[in-house]
């Protein structure tokens, strides 16, 4: 018999309940849901409107039932309506009319609201972590790195020369701004939607300041309607979410080419690869490329919210009951995948030799060539045009501007002196690229160590 039978003369069709039923995905909020009701006993008890004997034997009977939950003693009744019904109907098994005093001036609109919100700040605070630990083991990379150089592109075009440090920090500073998300999205979304009721708060006494200071949160929500219908924060987690997906797949799609033959810059750990059933030679990183498709499971899991939550009208309505498998599995799949990525990126080698070597090609030193001449006084558009044009001739010649002779360049103008040779060389061009934020070791070193103190703060 349904907790809210009264009103009905017949039971619930077995097909509707199966419909209606959310325990199968909501019941990983047990825990959040006996922290809200223990708060909610406690502030009953506190403002008079159960005893404090009603609310002190609720609040053990639902410590036991934690603990019963936990310990496998006690198991989830698939036909229940959801995690909440069970909790409460359990309760009452246990504690007769005590157990039907909880839900006193509480409606499972606001529970459902309150346990969300717990569940998905603990959910934050475990990928935040995770993030961080990428971002460690990204910046030790960086700092074993900073001297091997390698193309950097445009257009997936040979530009100019970075190194694998300078890279893997541009990964550290996506990353460290999803941390920011984060935190952004945990900080607006840390505010307390218990004694909202169904929709228009209730008419007893209740202290909505106590249950939301119990619960940890900032503040009790200004508005009941609001209180029971926000589901911003759902669709926020999933935006960040979805942009930890983004950077992820973005470095995802960056190790399957380094991984391929054709460029060979790095090496997966046999551990972190798969073969093929038929071809025996190969070595795939298909870790990444699940990665690569999971992102699309986290993108719908934003549109999933955004969609549902388009044209509901003010307050509740049980469309949002489609809430938690949106949110729950782009949470998952988050952390499934970062726990992955972590080691797959601690234990790959570097291939420096092949990415220094594919930066001797590919003219990635014309802009330096250019440079050169502008250093001298030419004004940088005309030595652009030198510069390509004696690109133009190496391509012909199948030479390099390392190897092109002298009298090449000096036909073009005689500012071109031996010194040329130093000047276009990988490692002055990547040493000179000083600028702030750019490639030189010494300007990745500062780069490092500004991410070192943000992630110790
Ligand atoms: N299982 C419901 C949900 O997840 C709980 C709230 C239901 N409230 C209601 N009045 N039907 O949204």
């Amino acid at each position: 018999m349904a907790l809210w039978a009264g009103r009905f003369s017949k039971e619930i069709d077995e097909t509707v309940n199966a419909f209606n039923s959310s325990i199968a995905f909501d019941a990983r909020m047990y825990k959040h849901d006996i922290q809200g009701s223990i708060a909610h006993a406690a502030m009953l008890g506190k403002c008079g409107i159960i005893t404090e004997e009603d609310s002190r034997i609720i609040i053990k009977g639902l410590g036991e039932i934690l603990e019963d939950i936990e310990s496998g003693k006690l198991e989830f009744d698939p036909t229940a309506e959801d995690i909440h019904m069970f909790i409460e109907a359990e309760l009452t098994k246990r504690y007769g009319d005590v157990g039907k005093r909880l839900h006193t001036s509480r409606s499972r609109n606001d529970q459902v609201a309150v346990d969300l919100r717990l569940y998905l700040r603990d959910e934050i605070a475990e990928i935040r972590g995770m993030v961080h630990n990428l971002c460690e083991v990204l910046v030790e990379l960086a700092e074993k790195n900073t001297e091997t150089v390698m193309p950097g592109y445009t257009h997936l075009q040979r530009a100019q020369p970075v190194t694998f440090a300078h890279h893997m920090m541009a990964y550290v500073q996506m990353f460290l701004r999803d941390l920011g998300r984060l935190d952004d999205t945990a900080k607006r979304m840390n505010v307390c939607p218990l004694g909202s009721g169904a929709l228009a708060g209730t008419t007893y006494n209740i202290d909505r300041e106590l249950t939301a200071s119990l619960l940890g949160f900032d503040a009790p929500m200004a508005n009941s309607l609001d209180g029971v219908s926000d589901r911003d924060y759902c669709i926020e987690l999933a935006n960040a979410l979805s942009l930890i997906m983004m950077h992820l797949s973005r470095f995802s799609e960056e190790v399957i080419l380094w991984c391929s033959w054709e460029f060979k810059f790095i090496e997966l750990d046999d551990a972190y690869a798969t073969g093929s059933s038929i071809m025996p030679q190969k070595k795939n990183p298909d870790i990444t490329e699940l990665i690569r498709g999971k992102t699309a499971r986290v993108y719908g899991d934003l549109n999933t919210l955004l969609t549902m939550m388009k044209g509901l009208p003010l307050a509740y309505n049980k469309d949002m009951q489609e809430d938690k498998e949106a949110i729950f599995d782009a949470v998952d799949t988050v952390k499934l995948c970062v726990k992955t990525f972590i080691p797959m990126m601690e234990t790959l080698s570097v291939n420096a030799e092949n990415m220094r070597a594919a930066a001797a090609k590919g003219f990635i030193n014309a802009t330096d060539c250019a440079d050169y001449l502008v250093k001298k006084g030419m004004p940088f558009r005309d030595a652009y045009k030198i510069s390509g044009t004696l690109v133009a001739e190496c391509i012909a010649k199948g030479l390099t501007l390392e190897t092109l002779p002298m009298e090449e360049y000096q036909k073009m103008t005689d500012l071109f002196t031996e010194d040329v040779y130093e000047a276009i060389s990988l490692e002055t061009c990547v040493k000179g690229r000083l600028s702030q934020g750019g490639p030189s070791p010494d300007a990745v070193a500062v780069q490092i160590a500004l991410a070192k103190a943000q992630l110790e703060a």
